[in-house]
């Protein structure tokens, strides 16, 4: 690309970047691009639910829009996502009620399953979601995602089920019935992604530096937590990655990690209001607050192989009571 466009685009970035924060469609629709593919693939597409008998208008799903461009910078192989190694739509293949090309998996299936066989032979296919799950294994989301059972609920669904409201009943029926010109797609599509709201995190700042925990001191001293840092750490490493930011749909989403179950916060209940120290016997099933402290600070330690503490370095955390003098 040559210098000059580049520098356009990137102004281009800067404005439409202000408007994320602001309101829907106040961008600059029309002037701002994504930018150019490699692939030759359009930068980012609105996919519509293609079918026989697609969603009447106005209810159920909104169409998505897929950003081509940073999947492939972060997907170079083709055929991960364009399995029969054929980059065309999906829904030529996929459709709303299943088609014979497809071995009849629907749209639904092909775009959300997560328990998809491993292939004998050749390319084993992905779902959106399947992928996006893989990558919660990789050492920087392994921590949080392992002591985190994600909710998928409607905001979940909404991440990629958005688009511009200035598309019309018209271009959705066009869209739906596969009519849609290329370049009416592209701009719905650009229009969409440039301009999605997204949740900008609080910052470690909000919550404590350090915290005192030693409700439970008896065996061992209190231990000093160091709060701050914990977070600040988890954050700069996802702090670039663009799944992270598009799902971490509240500005809360990182604190909720550990402080869960209550409603999103700055100032969440300590774990001891709904841990007890014995077994409660209205919730057997819940651990005591013992179990809750050692299965979390360990479930994420192990998640994302961190050297020091190990879990059996007690003292490292906690050292052990001081005696009274016999
Ligand atoms: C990772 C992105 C992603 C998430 C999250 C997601 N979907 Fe989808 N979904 C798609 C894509 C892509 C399609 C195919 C294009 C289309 O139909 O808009 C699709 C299609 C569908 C369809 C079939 C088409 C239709 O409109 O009838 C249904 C139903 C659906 N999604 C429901 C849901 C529900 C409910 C949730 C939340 C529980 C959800 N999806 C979450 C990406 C996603
Ligand atoms: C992360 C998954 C993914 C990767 C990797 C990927 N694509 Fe795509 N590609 C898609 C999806 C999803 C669409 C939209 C399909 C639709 O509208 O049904 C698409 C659309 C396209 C289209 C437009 C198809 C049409 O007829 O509308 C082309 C061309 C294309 N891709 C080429 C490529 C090439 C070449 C590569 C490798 C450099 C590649 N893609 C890598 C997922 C991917
Ligand atoms: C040329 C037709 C064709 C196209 C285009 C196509 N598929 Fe498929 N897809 C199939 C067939 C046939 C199967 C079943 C064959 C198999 O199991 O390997 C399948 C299976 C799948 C499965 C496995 C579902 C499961 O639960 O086992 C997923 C996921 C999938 N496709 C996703 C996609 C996505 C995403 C795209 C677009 C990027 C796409 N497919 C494009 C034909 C197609
Ligand atoms: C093979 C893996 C893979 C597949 C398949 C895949 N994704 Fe992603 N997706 C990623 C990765 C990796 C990122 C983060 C990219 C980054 O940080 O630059 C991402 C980011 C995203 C984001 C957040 C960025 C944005 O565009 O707002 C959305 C939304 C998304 N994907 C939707 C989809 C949809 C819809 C599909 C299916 C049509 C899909 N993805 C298929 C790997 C995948
Ligand atoms: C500080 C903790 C923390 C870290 C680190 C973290 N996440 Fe999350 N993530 C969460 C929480 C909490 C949720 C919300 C669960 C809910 O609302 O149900 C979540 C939800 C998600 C979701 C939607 C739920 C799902 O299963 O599809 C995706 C996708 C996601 N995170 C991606 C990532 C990626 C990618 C990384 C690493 C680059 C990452 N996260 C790192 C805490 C974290
Ligand atoms: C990652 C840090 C960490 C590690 C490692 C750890 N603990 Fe704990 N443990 C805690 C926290 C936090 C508490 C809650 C402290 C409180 O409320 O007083 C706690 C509480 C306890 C308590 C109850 C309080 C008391 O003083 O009697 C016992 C017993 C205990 N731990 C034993 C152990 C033993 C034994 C090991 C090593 C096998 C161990 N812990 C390793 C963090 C850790
Ligand atoms: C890595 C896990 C983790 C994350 C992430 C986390 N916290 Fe905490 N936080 C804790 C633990 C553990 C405590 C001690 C709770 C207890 O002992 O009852 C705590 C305590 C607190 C307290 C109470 C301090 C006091 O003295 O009463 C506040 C306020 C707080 N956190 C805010 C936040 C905010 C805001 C975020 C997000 C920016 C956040 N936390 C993220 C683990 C975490
Ligand atoms: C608002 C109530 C509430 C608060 C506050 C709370 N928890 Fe929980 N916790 C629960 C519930 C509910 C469960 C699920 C078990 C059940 O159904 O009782 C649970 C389960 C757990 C589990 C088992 C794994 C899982 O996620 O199901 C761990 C570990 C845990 N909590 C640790 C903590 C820690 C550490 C804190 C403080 C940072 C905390 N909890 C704060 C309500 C709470
Ligand atoms: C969501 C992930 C996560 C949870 C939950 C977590 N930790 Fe950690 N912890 C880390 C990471 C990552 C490091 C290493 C990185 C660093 O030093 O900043 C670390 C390092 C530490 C260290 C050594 C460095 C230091 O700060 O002194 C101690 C001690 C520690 N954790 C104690 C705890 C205790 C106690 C708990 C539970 C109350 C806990 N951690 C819960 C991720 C976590």
């Amino acid at each position: 690309m040559r210098n000059g466009t580049k520098l356009l685009l990137l102004a281009a970035m800067a404005l439409a970047c202000t408007a994320c924060l602001t309101a829907w469609g106040a961008g600059v629709a029309g002037a701002a691009s994504l930018g150019l593919t490699d692939s030759g693939a359009p930068a980012a597409q609105v996919m519509f639910p293609v079918g026989v008998k697609p969603n009447p208008l106005g209810v159920g799903m909104k169409p998505v829009v897929f950003n081509h461009l940073i999947h492939e910078k972060k997907v170079e192989d083709c055929v991960v996502c364009h399995h029969t190694g054929d980059p065309v739509s999906c829904t030529s293949c996929h459709t709303v009620e299943g088609a014979a090309a497809g071995k009849f998996i629907t749209l639904e299936q092909a775009m959300h399953a997560t328990d998809i066989a491993k292939r004998e032979k050749g390319i084993t296919p992905q779902s959106c979601v399947s992928c996006h799950e893989k990558q919660l294994a990789r050492r920087e989301c392994a921590g949080c995602h392992s002591i985190v059972k994600a909710e998928r609920g409607n905001d979940w669904c909404a991440v990629c089920h958005v688009v511009t409201p200035k598309m019309t009943q018209g271009q959705m029926r066009k869209g739906i019935e596969g009519k849609m010109a290329a370049a009416e797609n592209l701009h719905l599509a650009e229009e969409t992604a440039l301009n999605k709201p997204q949740a900008v995190a609080v910052s470690p700042q909000a919550g404590p530096l350090k915290v005192l925990i030693g409700g439970l001191a008896d065996k061992y001293q209190p231990n000093l937590f160091t709060h701050r840092r914990h977070v600040a750490s988890l954050m700069e490493a996802i702090k670039d990655d663009k799944l992270a930011q598009a799902f971490h749909s509240s500005p809360e989403t990182v604190c909720a990690a550990c402080h869960h179950r209550s409603p999103m916060s700055t100032t969440p209940p300590r774990c001891g209001s709904c841990h007890t120290k014995d077994i409660d016997p209205a919730n057997p099933q819940r651990p005591t607050l013992k179990a809750a402290y050692h299965l979390q600070c360990m479930g994420c330690h192990e998640g994302m192989k961190v050297e020091r503490p190990r879990k059996t370095d007690c003292a490292t955390c906690h050292k052990p009571a001081r005696q009274s003098a016999d």
